[in-house]
């Protein structure tokens, strides 16, 4: 280990290079090349902040990482490759192979569906190369440099410019580098050797990782000591996580009295999102709340239909619907409304309500028998109708029409409403209706 291990007699420290200090960035770097110029090969420079021109001076080599992550980039390539074609391009009769997945008889193995797979192992193995080649290049990790026993050195992060001369280098002659150095400008030369004293690890460091290293083996010993071998239950911390009871929810059990795994819901109980509904009747449904309880979800028309037993089903009773707008009427919401109503009701019912949309056109041309005419809006019956049940029609549908309670929100179904009210008065107001200075002079 020390002196004794080597040889009796002490060694002379092994010399490594000279260190020149010069006052400043500028002399630094004229040394640095008049130094190569001289034809010193191994140098090196050391300053506090980056120099311009300092590598050209120093003829520091270009650095060769490009070429190490394009060849990582090549052999991401490769690997990426040949491992698809061997997991499923190829069925190998004897080696274990992978599998041939034959997808909507594509190729087994096409080179557009493996680019992605590719493409990540170019850049993995690329980005580990320049990551990895950068600390090796650089000798990185190093816990000590000969260089930091310099104490001029230490200003090398503060004011210092250094200069270094490897004694690896061919010219390199202790006197005479220093003597060059001097006559250069260096204003102090140092000869730095390696270290020699105080090598060892302090004994009660090697005590601590020795224990150390000796008590972070027992819990993986542990496990691998009762993995497999052992007889008894593996190790609970959490019992509860490990062996609760578990019961699904549709299918019986025995947790409960009466057979179920899941409570059922208290009764009134309102599904997620449905709950303004409850609160608001007139708003959301169209309806007056104290009227007939209204068949939430389900047009009025199509009820009779569901409710059990007894034929002849009454008509289910109409529901008290709302007569005025919940909704404050405005220029806006008329606008909004006709907008609307062009989007998601002229398609069937035409601009002008008549049932003339080019759904309509199209499907009746067509004539497949199929296509239920969409009702004049200037019906008398629909220009009867509350504007609650306007409304429900939008909302649910009704018989061959469809609902547009999730394409159109509560408030732009009134609006549409509201434009449905003006188209229907556009085609049936009385002359008394129209303002004295709008009626036609004849
Ligand atoms: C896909 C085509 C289509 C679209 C879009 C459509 N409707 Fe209808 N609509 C119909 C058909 C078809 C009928 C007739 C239903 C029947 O009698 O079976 C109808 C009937 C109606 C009625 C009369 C209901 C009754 O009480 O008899 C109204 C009012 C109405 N639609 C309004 C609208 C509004 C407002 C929109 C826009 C949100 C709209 N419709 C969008 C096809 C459509």
């Amino acid at each position: 280990m020390s002196d004794d291990a080597n040889n009796t007699t002490p060694t002379e420290p092994q010399l490594l290079g000279v260190l020149a200090q010069f006052p400043d960035a500028h002399d630094l770097v004229a040394a640095a090349r008049k130094t190569t110029d001289e034809g010193y090969r191994k140098v090196d420079g050391f300053s506090p902040f980056p120099l311009h021109g300092i590598d050209e001076a120093l003829r520091a080599p270009k650095t060769i990482l490009p070429w190490l992550v394009f060849c990582g980039g090549v052999t991401g390539c490769l690997v990426a490759l040949c491992l698809q074609y061997y997991v499923n391009g190829v069925e190998f009769p004897f080696i274990y192979s992978g599998y041939q997945f034959p997808i909507s008889a594509k190729p087994i193995f096409s080179l557009p569906a493996n680019i992605p797979v590719t493409f990540e192992l170019i850049i993995l193995f690329s980005s580990l190369t320049a990551f990895f080649g950068m600390f090796a290049l650089n000798g990185l990790p190093k816990l000590h440099n000969p260089l930091f026993r310099s104490e001029r050195f230490s200003r090398v992060t503060n004011d210092g410019f250094f200069l270094w001369i490897d004694a690896g280098d061919d010219k390199f002659d202790e006197t005479a580098t220093s003597d060059w150095l001097n006559s250069i400008g260096a204003t102090s030369v140092e000869p730095i050797s390696e270290v020699v004293e105080g090598r060892q690890v302090p004994a009660f460091l090697l005590a601590v990782g020795a224990v150390g290293a000796a008590v972070a083996l027992v819990p993986p010993l542990w496990v691998a000591a009762a993995a497999g071998t052992s007889t008894s239950p593996r190790l609970s911390l959490w019992w509860d996580m490990d062996y609760q009871a578990k019961f699904k929810p549709q299918t019986t059990s025995d947790l409960f009295a009466d057979g179920r795994a899941m409570r059922k819901a208290p009764a009134g109980t309102v599904a997620w999102g449905s709950l303004q509904e409850q609160q608001d009747q007139r708003y959301f449904e169209g309806i007056e709340p104290d009227g007939v309880a209204a068949h939430r979800g389900v047009p009025a028309q199509f009820v009779s239909a569901q409710v059990e037993g007894d034929a002849p089903a009454e008509a289910p009773p109409e529901p008290n619907w709302t007569k005025d707008f919940p909704v404050e009427v405005t220029e806006e919401l008329m606008e909004r409304g006709r907008e609307r109503f062009d989007i998601y009701c002229a398609t069937c019912h035409g601009k002008a309500g008549y049932g003339e949309g080019l759904v309509t056109t199209r499907a009746l041309s067509l004539n497949q028998g199929t296509w239920t005419r969409p009702l004049s809006l200037h019906d008398q019956a629909v220009r009867e109708q509350p504007v609650g049940r306007i409304y429900n029609t939008i909302t649910n549908g009704i018989r061959k029409m469809p609902g547009y309670r999730l394409q159109v929100d509560a408030e732009d179904r009134w609006a549409i409403v509201l434009y449905v009210r003006a188209l229907q008065k556009s085609q049936h107001a009385s002359l008394d209706e129209i303002p004295e200075e709008l009626r036609p002079k004849r």
